[in-house]
């Protein structure tokens, strides 16, 4: 399979809201031949292949488990059904992409990262965002040293928001900025502690409006507000460095980067015998800057990722041990969240 360049073959599973959207990417790839769709709702499955596709339908798994030619397979069930779905595809020597999140918990996350390293497999998470244009260049430029050092990550996600039924906020919204931040922090700036609070004004049961503060390496941090309850919509994440800043507004059809040459300087030789009060501090206002930014839909990134993961026989940029991270973060949340918002120390090691 690695040694040719014939397309691989791959299956999706799952074919909902969002397999389609994989199915369409990787339909459309020319790493791909997409061989066969697989939804326990057949009728779901003909749809989302169109009427005159010659891509297999079916509802039973094993018809993808035992086809050789499948050597690799889109995971898009809802999270519960993570573990058996994925396992299971691994166990017949699938490579495997999975929606995000990796699993419901991270003792689950953690038996399909364990079961991919022992048989040699690509793990491979839709963590989607971190493939759109604008967060490879945000990551490119910190990690390139272009905005100095990380001093702080702002990040708001909030609209009026479909109350889910089965997990909080934090849960719904938060995977998304903490991938994000996973993707784009360098090695000196990984989170060490995390606290939590949340609200419940409309009594749904669980919080719908939450606040994740997330203490960096290094003494800088990170903030991520998500919000169901909110009569607009925000998609804006800022992160700010040591010699410019960095505006990532989403919902903008163009520009949605801009670079700021600003910053607020605090001139350490002035600092002694003066009070902190008296000290000279300076104020940088330069040029905004609109990285050009090309034009291309992240699930088809996320395609040639996950090809390029398999044929060079690599861990993905996005891996299993990236979903467990964020998997980890969400339950030290929980964790603060019951203990009443305090500091809670996150695992770096996964
Ligand atoms: N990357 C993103 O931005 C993004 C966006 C939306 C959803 N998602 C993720 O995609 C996954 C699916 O979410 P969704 O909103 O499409 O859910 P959905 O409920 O709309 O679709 C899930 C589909 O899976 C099928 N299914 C369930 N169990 C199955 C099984 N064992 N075998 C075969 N088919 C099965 C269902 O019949 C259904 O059609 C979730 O993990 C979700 O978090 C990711």
């Amino acid at each position: 399979l690695t040694n040719t360049n014939e397309p691989i073959g791959v299956a999706v599973v799952g074919a909902g809201y969002w397999g389609p959207n994989l199915i369409r990417n990787l339909g459309n790839h020319p790493g791909f031949e997409l061989r066969a769709v697989c939804d326990l709702d057949l009728d779901r499955a003909h749809k989302a292949v169109g009427r005159y596709s010659t891509v297999r339908v079916t509802s039973d798994l094993d018809e993808i488990l035992d086809d050789t030619r499948i050597g690799a397979v889109a995971v898009a069930t809802p999270p519960s059904t993570h573990l058996p779905v994925a396992l299971a595809c691994l166990g017949a020597d699938k490579h495997v992409l999975i929606e995000k999140p990796l699993a419901p918990s991270t003792a689950d996350a953690r038996k399909l990262v364990d079961e991919a390293e022992a048989r040699d497999l690509v793990l491979m998470c839709d963590h989607t965002f971190c493939y759109t244009p604008a967060v490879q260049r945000i990551r490119e430029m910190i990690r390139q040293g272009v905005i100095g050092d990380v001093q702080y990550v702002d990040s708001v996600r909030i609209n009026l928001g479909l109350i889910q039924p089965d997990i909080n906020v934090f849960w719904d919204l938060a995977p998304h900025d903490l991938s994000i931040l996973d993707f784009i922090l360098p090695d000196d700036r990984r989170p060490v502690m995390v606290a939590a609070q949340g609200a419940d004004p409309i009594a749904a049961g669980k919080e719908c409006v939450g606040y994740l503060t997330l203490q960096l390496d290094g003494g800088a941090i990170a903030h991520a507000h998500v919000n169901w309850l909110s009569p607009t919509k925000i998609r804006t994440t800022i992160v700010g460095g040591s010699t410019h800043m960095l505006v990532w507004d989403d919902l903008q059809t163009s520009q949605k980067l801009s670079m700021f040459d600003r910053g607020v300087d605090l001139r350490a030789d002035s600092l002694q015998g003066e009070t902190r009060e008296q000290a000279l501090i300076s104020y940088r206002v330069g040029d905004i800057i609109a990285p050009a930014l090309p034009e291309i839909e992240a699930l088809h990134a996320v395609a040639g990722e996950f090809e390029a993961s398999i044929r060079e026989h690599r861990a993905p940029l996005t891996d299993g041990h990236a979903g467990l991270r964020v998997l980890d973060i969400l339950e030290r949340a929980d964790d603060s969240l019951a203990s009443g918002g305090v500091a809670v120390p996150v695992s770096g090691e996964l």
